[in-house]
């Protein structure tokens, strides 16, 4: 493992010049210690989500729900669901060994092995989805803006694509400072999404990560929508 991946974990700036392959093999390679590493930072991102799909989607709807859990990792919002009776919960994320740990989890039905991004993944029909969670996947380097019309195009219309995001990485991040807030409120604006945002003060996400946003858009379209 290069000591570039191992600091790059937990440093941003670190990955501004990395493509998208060297961030899901900087991935692969912290497969091991992932878990312990962000727990004892305190993520609870999964929590939070978790809980926001219990108080929206109630106990009779959740097993026949699909949902898929995008930069889904070591599985921590599929353990998070399953308890919850979320029962139809797929994984996606490029990093083959983050997704051999979630499958010791025995919580996602699927595990698909892609990038969330501007192509299409062939893996998933248009409209199969009822919800997309992502936790910490909004990061420097991982989801781009790009990606939203991937995922209007997997959930159906009046599906949720729900996500945190630290405010710093909203300020700060290449990908999403001056791109991700004017793009939410452009979809908005035109109708294409319902937007909650749900403010989470430090220490909601993880111990001394700075506040942060839960967002739930709900789909009212379809991928022929338009092009982001
Ligand atoms: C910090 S981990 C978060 C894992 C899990 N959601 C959690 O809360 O613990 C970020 C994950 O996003 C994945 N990832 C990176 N780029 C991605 C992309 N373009 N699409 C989907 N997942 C991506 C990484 O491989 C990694 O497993």
């Amino acid at each position: 493992m290069s000591q570039h991946h191992k600091e790059a974990r937990f440093n941003p700036k670190l990955r501004t010049d990395m493509t998208p392959q060297q961030i899901a093999e900087m991935f692969d390679d912290f497969a091991d210690d992932y878990d312990e590493e962000v727990l004892e930072k305190g993520l609870r991102a999964h929590e939070l989500v978790g809980d926001f799909l219990a108080t929206t989607y109630p106990e009779s709807d959740r097993s026949s729900l699909k949902v898929l859990d995008v930069g889904a990792g070591t599985g921590f919002v599929g353990l998070k669901l399953k308890a919850l009776g979320f029962t139809y919960v797929d994984a996606l994320d490029p990093a083959q060994k983050m997704l051999d740990v979630a499958k010791t989890r025995n919580v996602y039905r699927r595990l698909i092995c892609a990038f969330m991004d501007k192509n299409r993944v062939e893996e998933i029909e248009t409209d199969f989805y009822d919800c997309i969670t992502a936790t910490a996947a909004f990061n420097e380097g991982l989801v781009p803006c790009n990606a939203f019309a991937q995922m209007i195009r997997i959930v159906k219309p009046g599906g949720r694509i729900v996500f945190t995001i630290p405010q710093k990485n909203i300020n700060n991040a290449v990908e999403y400072r001056d791109r991700l807030l004017p793009l939410i409120d452009k979809l908005a604006a035109e109708g294409a999404w319902e937007v909650t945002a749900i403010p989470l003060a430090d220490g909601q996400l993880a111990k001394s990560l700075g506040p942060g946003i839960l967002y739930s858009l709900k789909v009212n379209v379809s991928e022929k929508y338009f092009e982001i």
